[in-house]
């Protein structure tokens, strides 16, 4: 009950979602050049979520003086650039994340890669949610990124991991957040 109502909350912010100057000051402070492509490549309502990620990572990851908190930041500012390789309008997130609700399975039996009208447009914005991690990986190492960045992009959704890796439990937990 708890998360339906968290994913109400994101897709309510997703409305109306919007980047305001400090949010691009965050952006400026953490990524370079080229990093930056990558993160407007993203829909606003994406970029929105992805600072509001890096604000929950910074509060979380404050007292650590132990973590790379600049590579943590990155991380969260970039982990969901796998969903700017198409535009996927709120009708669609909307759908993606009823159908998941009611069965993932099925969610993974409509996913398709490919963009045509009506259904087959509904399957590949489910493609992409289902995949973003796998397909932002490859956008960050075909863009030069660090090895750790490419891991996190890759597994932001892959709570296996977890045991191995506190700078990715942290983003995954700051995800769920937000
Ligand atoms: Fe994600
Ligand atoms: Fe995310």
């Amino acid at each position: 009950m708890v998360k339906i109502i968290r994913r109400c909350r994101q897709l309510f912010r997703a409305l109306f979602a919007k980047m305001e100057p400090k949010d691009h000051a965050v952006v400026d402070r953490y990524l370079n050049e080229i990093e930056k492509l990558l993160f407007y490549r993203m829909q606003p309502a994406v970029q929105k979520h992805c600072v509001n990620v890096a604000e929950t990572v910074s509060v979380i990851a404050g007292a650590r003086p132990d973590l790379d908190h600049s590579l943590l930041m990155k991380a969260a500012l970039l982990h969901d650039i796998g969903k700017s390789g198409l535009k996927i309008s709120l009708t669609d997130r909307i759908w993606y994340v009823l159908v998941r609700k009611f069965s993932s399975g099925l969610a993974q039996k409509l996913a398709r890669p490919g963009k045509s009208p009506l259904m087959s447009r509904l399957r590949n914005a489910f493609y992409i949610h289902l995949n973003h991690g796998k397909i932002g990986a490859s956008m960050a190492q075909n863009a030069g990124l660090s090895e750790e960045l490419v891991f996190f992009v890759r597994n932001h959704h892959n709570t296996n991991l977890i045991s191995g890796s506190e700078e990715l439990e942290i983003l995954i937990r700051a995800d769920e957040l937000n």
